[in-house]
């Protein structure tokens, strides 16, 4: 039985693989440690949070000892120490690590760095189960793609925002505890995720929102913009590979093999949205080309080949299914929207990053 380490399981993509994860494997205990900002939300997680396997944290990847308390098994003396890390926390928007990019170097390099030095301190050589630290990237890492070739694990890390310049750090360092120290370390780089509880400032959610509302469909520069979409829970069943079967001081990219421009995207949500509400004039009339982000990737997608030929993973999920299923997930959960969108995030929202 494993003890897995979650960090920033509130959020997005991590309480989707909390949930996942508890799921697929009943008997094992999983401690998820986040610190509850602007993109974690407990709402997330009501579904387990009487799961008797389940624990929750509040805290910082920065605190180290509150991290050194859990590997001493000194929070809960019912715990034990973690042999597995799947580390998410980060902070994750593009937008904001350009308007500030302080909490991205704080929490996505000096926190991993932290998170990395307690995992050192308290895991043996010996230890009898696998202990794994997977650290949780993005094909942001390698910058931008001109309009034909696919991200290999061999491409250089050439980022180009302040977001994807702290997660390359964070890969970097990641990288140098394998050749140092011999930490069990693997990084994963995924692709943009949709899915349930995905934060609505990010592209596909912020746009089923704002056609709920009404409001303008904020397109940057022309829209040309190519992302390469996964379904969240395709993501979490890569992460749970590569956790349980990935080799020591690897990298694997996860993707889609699903390119669509940002607005054909747009497009297509509002053509679903417009047949599913009954609206009779199209939203795609809200849609609004605004100023382009400074330093704008212009196209991400990702080569998968390697995690599918050594760990036997691929995606499950249709767009085609999994982007209907995405926007019934908003549509039915529109008090979730309402609650995440109010408060703080507000005055966030109305002054663009401009
Ligand atoms: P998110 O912003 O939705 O969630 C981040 C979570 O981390 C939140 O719950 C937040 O409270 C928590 N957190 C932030 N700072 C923390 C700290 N100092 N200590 C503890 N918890 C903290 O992000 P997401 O979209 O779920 O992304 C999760 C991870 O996956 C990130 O590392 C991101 O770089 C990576 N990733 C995301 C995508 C994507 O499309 N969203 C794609 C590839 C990789
Ligand atoms: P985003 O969801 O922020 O993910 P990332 O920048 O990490 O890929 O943005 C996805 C794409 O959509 C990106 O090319 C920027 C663009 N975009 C818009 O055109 N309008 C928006 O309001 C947002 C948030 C993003």
């Amino acid at each position: 039985m494993n003890t897995i380490l979650v960090t920033g399981g509130a959020g997005f993509i991590g309480s989707n693989f909390v949930k996942y994860y508890l799921n697929k494997y009943p008997s094992d205990t999983l401690i998820n440690l986040d610190d509850l900002t602007y993109a974690g939300n407990l709402e997330n997680l009501k579904d387990i949070e009487n799961n008797a396997n389940y624990h929750f944290i509040k805290g910082s990847i920065c605190d180290k000892e509150l991290l050194r308390k859990i590997f001493k098994t000194e929070i809960k003396t019912t715990l034990e120490a973690p042999n597995l890390v799947a580390h998410f926390a980060a902070e994750s928007h593009v937008d904001r690590s350009i308007k500030d990019s302080s909490p991205f170097i704080q929490t996505n390099v000096v926190g991993t760095q932290i998170l990395l030095d307690t995992v050192r301190e308290f895991w043996s050589t010996t230890s009898k189960k696998r202990n794994c630290f997977l650290h949780v990237s993005t094909d942001e890492v390698y910058g931008s793609l001109g309009k034909t070739g696919l991200f290999t694990e061999n491409n250089q890390i050439k980022p180009n925002s302040p977001y994807s310049a702290s997660k390359a750090s964070s890969d970097l360092l990641v990288r140098a505890y394998y050749k140092t120290f011999n930490l069990p370390v693997i990084t994963t780089r995924c692709s943009n995720n949709y899915g349930p509880y995905q934060f609505p400032e990010k592209l596909i959610p912020l746009i089923i929102n704002n056609i709920i509302n009404k409001k303008p469909l904020p397109i940057y520069g022309q829209g040309l913009n190519i992302r390469d979409w996964l379904f969240v829970l395709d993501h979490c069943a890569a992460l749970d590979t590569a956790i349980k079967q990935g080799k020591f001081g690897e990298v694997y990219n996860i993707g889609g093999n699903n390119e669509w421009t940002n607005i054909d995207i747009v497009k297509l949500i509002c053509k679903i949205m417009d047949e599913k509400l009954g609206n009779k004039t199209s939203s795609t009339q809200l849609i609004n080309y605004v100023t382009d982000r400074p330093g704008h990737d212009l196209r991400y997608a990702i080569d998968a080949t390697k995690i599918k030929n050594e760990l036997g993973w691929e995606p499950e999920h249709t767009f085609e299914k999994g982007i209907v299923a995405t926007i019934d997930w908003y549509l039915e959960n529109q008090v979730w929207l309402q609650e995440v969108t109010s408060g703080e995030y507000q005055k966030y929202y109305n002054k663009h990053y401009l």
